[in-house]
């Protein structure tokens, strides 16, 4: 039996099973059916119009607009809801399993926030019963989606740390407690007309040009333009790192990264050489081999790099990320790279990609000490060194895509020529 049946009967079972708990825990809860609901049902959808949007943002407001319904309306009607309001435009192009699953757990999660809300307020009153619903709504929900990321993964027979995830949920936690909290008492003063207002306001601070400067888009040309200054006096690295960052978004693509590890991997690969520039340039451009002595200061530029990307002001969701690539992107599959010398999986993903990449590109570019491999000849190479120097499975992915990088890598270079050209013929 196929793994994508194993995964679909999952998310059916499990969705099915959830939407089935929802009504039974939501017929014991006190409940009222009021229009108002529709007003909310509408905030949440256009709240959740594109998935980009929750990334981008510095928590969702789904929980917020969810806790006046489980206040005021029931735990059910906060289900229901939830089931219809909390759903991505892009989700309905999703293989219907995945709907269930979703539309099943989210009504579970709103279902048992709103329990909670009920049982702690009367007991414990207000900000326990937010806090406490909060954590179980954002907490069961992320346990259902981590659990068939597990599934998928063990199915697919990857692995990839999803500690971090949790981390970044449990980050928006208090955000979102304090805005259900203000959504709350809105909607006690001033109805659902008020709540739809300061909805409004929300949106309007959402795209606020400080919110525009912190965007990765705009750091991220922030950095490379910071990089063209450094590397002035040497465009050879500076291209090596573009060419880098494309060849690993390209596999990491192939990994099912999300838009935003993409951007980190991106972001990182711009970093992943920054330690040789405490390096002199006498053994960074040293025309022949290496000394043993030059060779061990060339070994420490993953630890100086790991050290300078400390010292800049780096969002903690995308630090791990670089750090890894940094450090690590010398390591060997088979333990005998440099600095730490892990092994295998001890090597965190992103850095066995982009050791992939950067090995590509050494070999198929020209150096002040060698000639550069044609294309037959460096696949030849890549495939010597699989399962040594590097991952067998990445340089596998990385040859099952290499004709299509290829060709859109011969377009880029086409138009940057193109572009250089008008540029001289511009300005003289
Ligand atoms: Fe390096």
């Amino acid at each position: 039996m196929g793994r994508n049946y194993i995964l679909k009967a999952y998310l059916c079972t499990v969705g099915l099973l959830a939407a089935v708990i929802t009504y039974r825990l939501g017929l014991i809860t006190t409940n009222s059916f009021n229009i108002d609901l529709f007003f909310f049902i509408v905030l949440l959808l256009a709240n959740n119009r594109r998935s980009i949007q929750t990334e981008s943002g510095t928590f969702s407001l789904n929980y917020p607009l969810l806790l006046p319904v489980m206040a005021f309306h029931g735990p059910l009607m906060a289900a229901i809801t939830a089931a219809l309001g909390v759903i991505e435009l892009d989700e309905f192009k999703d293989p219907l399993p995945v709907i269930v699953h979703n539309r099943g757990t989210i009504a579970l999660s709103a279902v048992l926030g709103g329990m909670v809300f009920q049982t702690v307020n009367t007991q414990h009153g207000f900000t326990l019963a937010v806090a406490a619903s909060a954590a179980t709504y954002l907490g069961v929900n992320n346990l259902f989606f981590m659990c068939a990321k597990l599934v998928q993964r063990a199915l697919a027979h990857t692995r990839d740390g999803f500690l971090n995830d949790l981390l970044e949920t449990a980050k928006t936690l208090i955000p979102s407690a304090a805005m259900g909290a203000v959504f709350y008492y809105t909607y006690i003063y001033f109805s659902v007309y008020g709540l739809v207002l300061s909805y409004l306001f929300l949106l309007a601070l959402r795209s606020h040009t400080l919110f525009g400067l912190l965007d990765t888009t705009y750091r991220i040309a922030l950095i490379k333009s910071l990089l063209r200054a450094v590397w002035a006096k040497d465009p050879e690295l500076m291209q090596h790192m573009e060419r880098v960052a494309f060849l690993s978004g390209e596999i990491a693509r192939q990994y099912g990264y999300s838009p935003l590890k993409q951007r980190a991997l991106d972001e990182a690969c711009y970093f992943h050489d920054i330690g040789k520039l405490e390096i002199e340039d006498e053994i960074l451009k040293w025309p022949g081999r290496l000394t043993q002595r030059q060779f061990e200061t060339i070994k420490t530029h993953p630890e100086r790099g790991a050290r300078f990307i400390e010292e800049i002001p780096i969002p903690l969701r995308n630090r791990k990320i670089i750090r890894n690539i940094v450090l690590y992107h010398h390591e060997r599959w088979d333990g005998k790279g440099y600095p730490m010398g892990l092994a295998g999986e001890r090597i965190p993903l992103e850095a066995r990609i982009v050791a992939v990449a950067d090995t590509w590109d050494a070999m198929t570019s020209q150096r002040c000490y060698k000639e550069a491999l044609s294309t037959p000849d460096a696949i030849a190479e890549l495939t010597r060194v699989r399962g040594t120097q590097l991952d067998p499975k990445v340089v596998d992915v990385f040859l099952e895509i290499l004709d299509d990088v290829l060709q859109k890598e011969g377009k880029q270079a086409d138009a940057e020529l193109q572009s250089k050209e008008q540029y001289t013929s511009a300005s003289r």
